[in-house]
């Protein structure tokens, strides 16, 4: 599936649509160059989804756990890489199919990561304007 959108709005609405797609051990891996929206599109799907926390980036903090309608595992990895997701455990995490993954960055931690997986590509067309591709892999 492609759509283009052109405005915040439209991302979450397509974020909305999506996140009723989801099922427990869904791993969604997202990708798109910083600020294409990838901590955006998670933070408007775990809000319909019953997030009432904020959720913000975890590049910093490389992982963020949330509860609603599923435990949601929030993962950055942008400063990481394979041996040191190992170190923290995120490959006995990954393991888990009681929850569903957004996984920013994946391309870092690219062995640890199904292959059964949901891919969102998100490409920077203007100020608000997105296109997102979503493949099940
Ligand atoms: N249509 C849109 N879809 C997603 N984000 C948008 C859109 N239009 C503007 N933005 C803005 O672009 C920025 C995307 O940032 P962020 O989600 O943190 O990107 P990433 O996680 O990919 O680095 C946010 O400031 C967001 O408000
Ligand atoms: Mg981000």
């Amino acid at each position: 599936m492609k759509k283009k959108i052109g405005s915040l709005q439209e991302c979450q609405k397509l974020a909305v649509s999506f996140a009723k797609t989801l099922a427990e051990g869904d791993v969604v891996v997202l990708s798109g160059d910083l600020g294409a929206g990838k901590t955006t599109f998670t933070q408007f799907v775990l809000r319909s989804l019953g997030v009432k926390e904020v959720v913000n980036s975890p590049t910093f903090s490389i992982l963020k756990s949330y509860n609603g309608k599923f435990r949601f595992e929030h993962i950055d990895a942008y400063r990481i890489n394979t041996d040191e997701a190992l170190n923290i455990g995120l490959d006995e995490l990954l393991s888990k199919k009681d929850r569903v993954f957004f996984i920013e960055w994946a391309e870092n931690i690219a062995p640890l990561i199904p292959k059964k997986r949901i891919s969102v590509r998100i490409t920077h067309l203007g100020e608000t304007e997105r296109e997102f591709e979503i493949i099940h892999e």
